[in-house]
């Protein structure tokens, strides 16, 4: 890995708690060509330097996701390289080759952000097969949303991560929704519910005002309260996630364990995968932090193994908002390289 140049939009999405697609979109218009200029430099290349510009094409949001392609179709274009589009949650699968190539396989990825929450077994570099998705909420969401009631900033992971630091994880009793016996599939909506409901007890409230949305600010927890609020909320999360993780071990034969998107920071996460009976027998790859949030290098890590296996995309390549759903990932076999005269 040369370079890997991230440029975080928090600030730009803080005050409206959420990814806002139109100034999402027209943030990457700005920035793409300083960054792709700033890996090139980090990296003491030139374009001409490259093999291949590999690039996500799917899943996010189709404005983003437009701007990254036409940058990429531009350099493929002016410098006559091959074009290698990427699903960024597979990319998020492969990173555990990424940090240690020699990861024995297959192996079970947990890929948990804001938008995305899925188990896959990765088969052989190129080809997964996805076990498990959530079936409403991300487990970033629920961070997110779970910080909104408590008053916390978004993004919602990290400020839940620092105010429950010094909580008690077991003072408050939130339900850990696993579904059905032997399912990997996931559910978070239903543990804001049960923080609003422990913030705002229903009994609580006045008649007829039993299901409030949102505590009013002179109602919001402060003080041991609200760290404590968080511990538990986090634990409660961190408990669903390993629990399904030890589930998806059980069931399937798999060598090694990895971790990836926003949530995979997570130290809480992170320390109880580490100690976990199950999971300690697996070999453990928990990526540097900066590789588990979405970063250009684990995309241009899936799109060399690509293109080693001779897979790339035509120059009409488009963007999809939704993500592949596992098993080999189908691309055009690559034409002989033209050269240029
Ligand atoms: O992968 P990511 O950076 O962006 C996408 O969603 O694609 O993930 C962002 C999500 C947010 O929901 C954020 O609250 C969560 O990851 N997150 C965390 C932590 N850092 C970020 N969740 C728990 N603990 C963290 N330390
Ligand atoms: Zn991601």
């Amino acid at each position: 890995m040369l370079s890997n140049v991230v440029h975080s939009q928090i600030s730009l999405h803080q005050r409206f708690r959420g990814v806002v697609p139109e100034l999402a979109s027209r943030s990457h218009t700005e920035r793409i060509l300083p960054i792709v200029s700033q890996a090139l430099a980090d990296a003491k290349l030139a374009p001409a330097d490259l093999t291949a510009i590999a690039v996500t094409h799917r899943p996010g949001m189709v404005g983003c996701l437009l701007v990254g392609l036409a940058a990429a179709k531009a350099l493929a274009w002016r410098f006559n390289r091959p074009l290698v589009g990427v699903d960024h949650v597979q990319a998020h699968v492969h990173t555990g080759l990424l940090v240690d190539p020699g990861m024995p396989l297959p192996a079970l990825c947990l890929v948990a952000s804001g938008g995305h929450t899925a188990l896959y077994k990765l088969i052989e570099p190129g080809k997964s097969e996805r076990l498990g998705t959530t079936r409403d909420d991300a487990a970033g969401e629920a961070f997110d949303k779970g910080a909104a009631l408590l008053g916390l900033s978004y993004p919602g992971g990290p400020s839940i991560e620092n105010e429950g630091k010094l909580g008690d994880r077991t003072a408050f009793k939130l339900p850990r929704t696993m579904l059905d016996k032997g399912s990997l599939d996931f559910s978070f909506s239903g543990m804001k519910t049960a923080l609003l409901y422990t913030v705002q007890p229903p009994s609580k409230q006045p008649p007829g005002k039993q299901r409030q949305e949102k505590p009013k600010p002179e109602e919001l927890p402060s003080g041991q309260e609200l760290k404590n609020l968080a511990a538990s909320y986090q634990e409660a999360i961190v408990d669903v996630l390993v629990g399904k993780l030890r589930r998806a071990a059980e069931q399937h034969d798999v060598q090694s364990l990895c971790i990836g998107g926003g949530v995979a920071k997570n130290i809480r996460l992170r320390e109880r995968i580490a100690n976990d009976s199950v999971l300690q027998d697996l070999h453990l790859v928990l990526p540097p932090l900066d590789l588990c949030a979405d970063n250009g290098a684990m995309i241009a890590g899936l799109g060399s193994i690509l293109f080693g296996q001779g897979k790339t995309s035509p120059i009409d390549l488009d963007a999809v908002a939704t993500a592949q759903s596992g098993g080999k990932i189908k691309m055009r076999p690559r034409k002989p390289r033209r050269v240029s005269k």
